[in-house]
């Protein structure tokens, strides 16, 4: 196709099915069947899903499944996770189980600040700007009242306006600084209303400031727009036992905690480190409607708040005592979003007995901190391909088309020898030969 087109968004469901079928596909009979496959059977529940984003042809599922038996601070919880790579539930379960005679895992937030900002640039006399700033915040803070009323009604809004000089950086750079505590919502709209509100205070007051020269009036707002690295909404989730205990499960603590310091200090082996501690953190975002491109970037910006980009888990022994534990930012809502409107993730939040923002948090962090112990456990023991081959399995055997039957078959014969693809090949040949 080499001519752009015209008004798509604009066409109807079927035009567009017909329009990416006919141009795009091999065969659009069997594609425009796939698509249509992939439709809810109830149309109002369809109709939702058309809804949430534009131009929407089909759906796009991935399994939702449940990792159980997490004891967190004495309770026990069931966890919803929406991912597609085999072993992830699989390996979160196993750590749970271990945890659960263990004391399970202890968890705390410590703070649940979010962050805006309102950056301008502002070329004049830093002392006067600094006079105006004294003036405007009242007047910023009043200006989103109406915005606030709600939020503050139930113990939250705006924390703190700071005026920050950035002109080292860029010429004229200036920011408002804006926190803010938004409770049971991941407060995007909230931050983001809130902060439109507070550049257009700040213009339309710089304007009659009666101080400032008239090319000091004049402030060019450059954007208005929430932050996505939270440091301060802080979660730490931890489990510990003795050495011995630990090692029952058949590997050595110290190993463990060297494979956690090398994470510490190597960047290469820190990215897919927390990119395990991601697979489970990610799987109950994505569960509980959360927006997990927002977290994925804060966490990875957390990861490096250092200088160097390193481990979100930490691991010690002190006094015969093994630790292991992770401390990252997570923005997160239980109400808003799509927490009230996809079924699933209503569902997801039932099963997690309808958690605060602070609750889910906790319950994250655990997912994320299980994963890694999980991935750990393994690579410094078998390595992950023993376990992960096994639960790829299944992936291959329907790649390869076989019958219910030979899977049966197959994975009883797989549960003492080495998965790859060509022993899988060659057994499924052998048992359709027979
Ligand atoms: C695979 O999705 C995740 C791991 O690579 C994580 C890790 O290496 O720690 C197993």
């Amino acid at each position: 196709m080499d001519t752009p087109v015209e008004g798509f968004s604009k066409r109807s469901k079927a035009e567009k099915i017909a329009y990416i079928a006919e141009h795009f596909t091999a065969d659009p009979k069997a594609s425009k069947k796939l698509l249509e496959q992939y439709w809810n059977p109830d149309p109002t529940v369809q109709k939702l899903h058309d809804e949430f984003i534009e131009n929407t042809i089909s759906n796009y599922y991935l399994p939702f499944a449940i990792a159980p038996n997490f004891l967190i601070n004495g309770k026990l919880h069931v966890i919803p996770m929406a991912i597609e790579e085999s072993s992830v539930v699989a390996a979160a379960s196993k750590a749970a189980k271990f945890w659960l005679n263990r004391g399970g895992f202890k968890t705390k937030v410590i703070d649940t600040e979010k962050v805006g900002q309102v950056h301008f640039i502002y070329k004049g006399d830093v002392r006067k700007l600094q006079g105006f700033f004294e003036k405007l915040k009242p007047k910023l803070i009043q200006s989103v009242s109406s915005i606030t009323q709600n939020m503050e009604k139930r113990g939250g809004g705006i924390n703190d306006i700071q005026l920050r000089d950035l002109s080292d950086k860029m010429e004229g750079y200036h920011q408002l600084h804006c926190t803010f505590e938004t409770l049971d919502a991941m407060g995007a709209n909230f931050i983001n209303s809130c902060l439109e509100q507070f550049a257009k205070t700040l213009k339309d007051e710089a304007a009659l400031y009666a101080n400032f020269a008239q090319e000091e009036k004049e402030i060019e707002i450059v954007m208005s727009i929430l932050s996505n690295y939270v440091p301060n909404c802080l979660v730490r989730a931890e489990v510990s036992c003795t050495v011995s205990e630990f090692e029952k499960g058949g590997v050595s603590a110290e190993k463990f905690v060297q494979a956690v310091n090398i994470a510490k200090v190597e960047p290469y082996r820190a990215v897919t480190h927390n990119k395990g501690i991601m697979n489970g953190v990610d799987a109950v975002v994505l569960a509980t409607g959360n927006d997990f491109r927002a977290v994925e970037a804060g966490v990875h910006a957390y990861a490096s708040k250092d200088g160097q980009y390193s481990s979100l888990t930490h691991a010690s022994i002190e006094n015969d005592i093994f630790s292991f534990w992770i401390e990252i930012p997570l923005a997160l809502g239980t109400v808003g979003g799509l927490t009230t409107l996809h079924p699933l993730v209503k569902l997801g939040l039932e099963i997690l007995q309808n958690p605060s923002a602070k609750e889910l948090m906790q319950i994250v962090a655990v997912a994320g901190l299980a994963q890694n112990f999980a991935a750990l456990r393994s690579l410094v023991t078998t390595g992950i391909q023993k376990g992960h081959m096994k639960m790829h399995l299944m992936n291959m055997l329907n790649q390869m088309g076989a019958s219910e039957s030979e899977k049966q078959q197959l994975v009883q014969y797989f549960k003492d020898r080495t998965v790859t693809n060509a022993s899988v090949k060659a057994a499924l040949e052998k048992i359709k030969a027979e």
